[in-house]
């Protein structure tokens, strides 16, 4: 049975990944900040025969995650998600491109943005190493966002949010190259489109199961020869 281990599976892209990978019969471990508060995914769990499980995962916080990789060290991990991400302080979905403008940035906002953006994925990468490496799949995937894209940027505004998914794509993309040649592990950074979830507001342009959908034949189809590009959800590229 294969095994995916999900960060910010508390709703959201992660809930969906958690729904359809343990829908396809996968053993899930599902990280999320507060288990107490995960109430749609405790759910999910009970019904699928103690294939999910929810562990306390706080990115920022590195302490649980090596907790969590010393309680599941005897697992293979065949997935790692990094789901969870944040665009900060106030909320894109609600004021557009009022959000993140140029002025008054609140840097204490920022460097959260990118310990829970850039850091997390970092710290987890380097954490379940070894958990993906003796898998069969070996697939480290990191959610990133054409925000992050330099190429793309024509509008302008979004700074912290902008900066971490960018940095976070070069982290990918080392990662993809230092990955493959040690352990043979395919790591890459992956565009889930503007998905109607809290972060992306009701006006987006897809649903959660048709992203996670996209998402999961693009992660099916990764090796270590396509891995370390700027995937979109519908197996398109993006520009850096
Ligand atoms: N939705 C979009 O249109 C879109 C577009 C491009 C990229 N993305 C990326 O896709 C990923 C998922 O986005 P989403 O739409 O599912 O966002 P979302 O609905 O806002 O959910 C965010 C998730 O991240 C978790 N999280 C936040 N900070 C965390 C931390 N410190 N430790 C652990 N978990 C944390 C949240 O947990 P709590 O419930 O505890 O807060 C929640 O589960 C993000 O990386 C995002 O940047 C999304």
């Amino acid at each position: 049975m294969p095994t995916v281990l999900i960060t910010g599976a508390s709703r959201g892209l992660g809930l969906e990944f958690v729904r359809q990978y343990a829908a396809d019969g996968w053993r899930v471990f599902a990280g999320v900040r507060s288990v107490q508060r995960a109430a749609e995914l405790q759910q999910l769990a009970t019904q699928a025969d103690g294939r999910v499980t929810l562990h306390a995962l706080d990115v920022e916080d590195h302490a649980s995650i090596d907790a969590l990789a010393r309680e599941i060290s005897a697992e293979a991990i065949d997935v790692l998600i990094n789901s969870a991400g944040t665009m900060g302080a106030g909320s894109f979905a609600l004021q557009g491109r009022a959000f993140g403008k140029f002025g008054n940035s609140d840097f204490a906002d920022w460097e959260r943005v990118h310990r829970i953006n850039v850091i997390g994925p970092m710290k987890m990468a380097e954490a379940f190493v070894s958990h993906v490496a003796r898998s069969s799949q070996k697939k480290i995937i990191t959610l990133t966002s054409i925000l992050g894209s330099v190429g793309k940027n024509s509008i302008g505004g979004l700074y912290a949010y902008r900066a971490s998914k960018a940095a976070v794509n070069a982290v990918m993309r080392s990662m993809a190259i230092d990955l493959a040649a040690a352990h043979g592990i395919a790591a890459t950074a992956l565009h889930p489109g503007w998905v109607r979830t809290d972060m992306g507001g009701p006006r987006a342009d897809i649903d959660a199961v048709t992203s996670v959908s996209g998402m999961r034949r693009v992660i099916d189809e990764l090796t270590p020869e396509n891995a370390g590009r700027f995937w979109m959800y519908d197996g398109s590229k993006l520009p850096w």
